[in-house]
């Protein structure tokens, strides 16, 4: 890819992410959503926005598919386009959190070596890995899209879970076993989560 870059300068903005963020008594953070195609992220990433919404949070949630039909539609799903797609996404979020928001991102975002970059690039305490765990065989149960069939039958190619990688996130912030829980349930661990560590102020 060509770099632009030489001769811009960065300009730093009068009004600051703290100040923009105090107006609505959150702390601006980036949710990051990753779990296996079918794991129900953006359920929960969705239930998760609502309640913040009602909770007067000011918010965005950049969810997988709406993403790939616009600002990174022309990009596939070999590793090399979902590192792309994942640079991508994880600068749009940065912008958002430096915008004073708590911002979300549902994506598979399959590698660790990108969503650990992802982290790297925002400051102590603004990225929060959420894990939404659910185990391939229920995702699959599930099919939402008919994809795991389609990639059963071959008419897939590189499908995450079965012939592409998805590495089990190490340490995520926050760890969601979705099986034996309602979607409610699931919003409700990462809302408390936000409360305790004083992301809602
Ligand atoms: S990634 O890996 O983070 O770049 O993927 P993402 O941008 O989240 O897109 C995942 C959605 O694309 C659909 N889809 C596929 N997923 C995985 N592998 C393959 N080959 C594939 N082809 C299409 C699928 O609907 C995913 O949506 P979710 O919501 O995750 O089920």
């Amino acid at each position: 890819m060509t770099q632009k870059t030489e001769n811009t300068v960065w300009h730093a903005h009068l009004v600051t992410k703290q100040e923009r963020a105090q107006l609505k008594n959150q702390k601006p953070c980036l949710l990051w959503y990753t779990g296996l195609s079918g794991s129900g992220k953006s359920t929960v990433a969705n239930a998760v926005d609502d309640i913040l919404f009602q909770r007067q949070c000011h918010t965005y949630l950049l969810d997988g598919d709406n993403v790939r039909h616009g600002l990174n539609g022309d990009l596939g799903f070999s590793d090399e386009d979902r590192i792309e797609n994942i640079r991508r996404i994880s600068q749009v979020g940065k912008l958002f959190v430096d915008s004073g928001l708590i911002c979300s991102t549902a994506f598979i975002s399959p590698f660790q070596s990108d969503r650990d970059m992802a982290r790297n690039m925002l400051e102590q305490g603004e990225f929060i890995e959420v894990f939404i765990d659910t185990p391939i065989e229920i995702c699959e149960q599930r099919d939402p899209k008919g994809l795991y069939k389609m990639a059963r039958a071959g008419e897939i190619k590189d499908f995450t879970g079965i012939d592409s990688t998805y590495d089990t996130p190490v340490t995520p912030e926050i760890h969601v076993k979705t099986a034996d829980k309602s979607i409610e349930q699931c919003a409700m661990q990462i809302v408390s989560y936000l409360e305790v560590n004083g992301y809602l102020t």
